[in-house]
């Protein structure tokens, strides 16, 4: 099972991260030089995902923008003597083929995937939310793709989250069949502590097969009035169809303030130009506020 597009939703307001979302998109706020989003791309690239369906909504055009050439401003680079520049924002307009559908009412992630059902057609598909960020070695994405084509089945990217975390995410009830890899028996979005049946939370990282829509297409709006994706996955694991993988790497929730600042440092500190006075700026800075 080979899955050659990659839907990425960006279709969301961003409550939680406003007032920086009242006017840019949230998977746009930069984490170091690059827009959030800008990262989800290139971990499908590394994966061999070419084919980027973005989900989309009126006020996101920026998000498609970021994809394609700016001539005026490559104009300007050539005329000024900056074409060191150039580079970085070409490359970035050449990485993807891009598509783009739209969302017109935000019903919710599950709603989100639906909207790309004509593009993905009958083909196996990956999902990457758009301000979910992972990094590792392997990419995140890839390391679903070979569990995928491995065992013929739909697979979902968990990760171990802190117990008084569970309440924010998709937990998953399961039997280990081999290292890091569950078969889910039971999906239960958003359980209360008490009622979380593990600490394994869904994360932003699918591979579907295109059995998932006939389940989103019956969907109820669930927790938050919204379409669950999560509610779907469960009916796929119901008929014992859905794996889980434990993925490895360092995982940043854009939407999340502590995860956004800390993903800006992480980036920031491989770049060897600024990582000792970022270093030394960081540890005056706790030493002031102690
Ligand atoms: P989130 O729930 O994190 O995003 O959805 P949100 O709704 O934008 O943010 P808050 O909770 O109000 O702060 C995860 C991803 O799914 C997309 C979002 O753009 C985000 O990248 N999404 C969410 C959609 O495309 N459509 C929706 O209806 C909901």
């Amino acid at each position: 099972m080979e899955a050659k597009k990659v839907i990425i939703p960006v279709a969301g307001w961003g409550t939680r991260s406003l007032p920086a979302t009242k006017n840019i998109p949230k998977e746009m706020l930069p984490v170091y030089k690059k827009p959030a989003v800008q990262y989800v791309v290139e971990e499908a690239i590394d994966a061999d995902l070419t084919n980027v369906v973005f989900v989309t909504n009126q006020q996101k055009r920026i998000i498609e923008d970021h994809f394609d050439y700016n001539l005026a401003l490559e104009a300007v680079l050539r005329r000024t003597g900056k074409e060191h520049l150039l580079k970085d924002v070409r490359q970035v307009a050449e990485m993807a083929n891009i598509i783009s559908v739209r969302q017109k009412e935000q019903l919710g992630l599950g709603h989100a995937v639906l909207c790309a059902r004509e593009v993905v057609s009958r083909e196996p598909f990956a999902i990457m939310v758009g301000d979910d960020l992972m990094f590792s070695r392997r990419p995140a994405i890839k390391q679903l793709l070979e569990v995928a084509q491995k065992e013929h089945m739909s697979v979902v990217g968990v990760v171990e989250v802190p117990r008084e975390s569970v309440s924010s995410y998709g937990i998953i009830q399961g039997e280990e069949i081999s290292p890091g890899l569950y078969r889910i028996r039971h999906v239960y979005e958003k359980p209360s502590v008490k009622d979380a049946p593990s600490r394994l939370a869904i994360v932003g990282r699918y591979v579907l097969t295109p059995e998932i829509f006939d389940y989103l297409e019956k969907l109820e709006p669930g927790h938050n009035l919204e379409y669950q994706l999560s509610d779907a996955l469960q009916a796929l694991a119901q008929r014992k169809r859905l794996l889980a993988f434990k993925l490895e790497g360092q995982r940043f929730d854009i939407g999340n303030w502590v995860d956004y600042l800390s993903g800006n440092i992480y980036f920031a500190l491989q770049d060897k130009e600024l990582r000792n006075d970022l270093t030394k700026s960081l540890e005056e800075l706790l030493a002031n506020n102690k």
